[in-house]
């Protein structure tokens, strides 16, 4: 406990925040208000794939920041055109729209599904988090986010996720498309099946609906490959990212294949500006060129097997891929979480019994092996 930090001055009552306030930080480890360093492994929750304060990062804040920030959308955007091909030629997709958070993301693609289908009906999962505004809620299951807030803005059918018979059942004549996570974040890292993803195209296809992909905190990296997807057969339609792509600044990109708006069927004031997506190019380079893929699968793997291989009686569960790892425990986690945070190491809690790690991608060995030791003690 911080003993300096205030309650919430005057913002809006939305987070439940930790009694701790960060002041600075160095690649995987930050400090607090009073000098006490910790290890990072929310990581801005999926947010830093550099980590903080990483020379790449640093150098393009400073370089775009002393040349245009925004332009606005009347003149040519080429750090958002640099920015589209470098993502189209990753994820093998052709177009891009940028906008500036993971909901607002899912709502371009949920707009483009609707003006390229002529259809308004979706297909989402039960546990899906795809974003708070009305139409991305829409497609966000749990009651708890949405059900004060309905009827939505869209009609949507919830479906089991890792259930393609489901989905098969569920497509209506009115279905625009089916949007869901490759590994579902918020419902506590829940890994599907290897050939899910392949097969879920497949019935898209035989059905003739749109895919969505929602990899907002599975992309840019963080499972091993650029976007989820590319280490299965099937290819998305849309594929919608956010968090991780400007190491924390916000971003939003919708990335489409064969399919695009027309003139005046969407926009953003602050989507695509030049500041952001030139900041976001220097960190995929970072990601692709630094060998941070390569880093999350084999620190992924060792943080995992690690864990298991402890053996410990209160785990109920250790699953994920790279670096997006949930850590389920037989109680409530908060106890263990508020333990290593004593130990100097900083966790997440989904779900109440799941301890879930999104740490930069250039966690190291040493940084595992300490937060594998910190978990044995916390939890004996
Ligand atoms: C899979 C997924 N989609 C969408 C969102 C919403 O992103 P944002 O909070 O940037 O609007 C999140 C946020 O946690 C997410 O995990």
């Amino acid at each position: 406990m911080n003993a300096k930090t205030k309650a919430e001055p005057g913002l809006m009552n939305t987070y439940k925040r930790y009694p701790l306030a960060l002041r600075s930080g160095s690649g995987c480890e930050v400090n607090d208000a009073d000098g006490r360093t910790y290890l990072d492994l929310i990581g801005g929750i999926a947010c830093c794939p550099l980590g903080h304060s990483h020379p790449a990062f640093v150098k393009a804040v400073q370089g775009h920041a002393a040349g245009l920030t925004n332009v606005s959308n009347l003149f040519q955007a080429e750090d958002a055109e640099r920015l589209a091909a470098t993502l189209g030629r990753l994820g093998g997709m052709d177009k891009a729209f940028f906008s500036n958070s993971g909901t607002e993301a899912n709502e371009s693609a949920l707009k483009l599904a609707i003006a390229e289908s002529g259809k308004r009906r979706f297909i989402a999962c039960h546990h899906a988090f795809h974003g708070r505004t009305l139409g991305s809620l829409s497609a966000t299951a749990d009651a708890k986010y949405r059900k004060e807030f309905e009827p939505l803005a869209l009609p949507v059918d919830f479906i089991p996720f890792n259930d393609t018979d489901a989905l098969r059942k569920a497509i209506l004549p009115e279905t625009a498309a089916f949007i869901v996570e490759p590994i579902q974040g918020e419902a506590g890292v829940i890994v599907p099946s290897a050939d899910y993803l392949n097969e879920v195209r497949e019935v898209c296809d035989e059905k003739g609906i749109l895919l969505i992909l929602d990899e907002v905190q599975t992309g840019n990296g963080r499972t091993g490959t650029f976007f989820e997807y590319l280490a299965h057969h099937g290819r998305p339609d849309i594929v919608t990212t956010a968090k991780g792509l400007a190491n924390g600044l916000p971003i939003g990109a919708t990335l489409a294949r064969g399919l695009d708006f027309k003139p005046g069927q969407h926009a953003s004031t602050f989507g695509g500006n030049a500041f952001v997506t030139g900041i976001a190019h220097a960190v995929v380079d970072a990601i692709v060129n630094e060998g941070m893929m390569r880093n999350a699968k084999t620190r992924g793997n060792q943080l995992m097997d690690g864990i298991r291989r402890l053996q410990k009686s209160e785990v109920a569960d250790v699953r994920g891929k790279g670096l997006m790892i949930g850590i389920e425990l037989k109680k409530d986690a908060e106890i263990v979480r508020k333990g290593l945070q004593e130990a100097g190491i900083l966790v997440s809690v989904v779900h109440g019994k799941t301890l879930r790690l999104l740490p930069p991608l250039t966690l190291s060995a040493l940084q595992v092996n300490r937060f594998i030791d910190a978990f044995d003690k916390v939890v004996s």
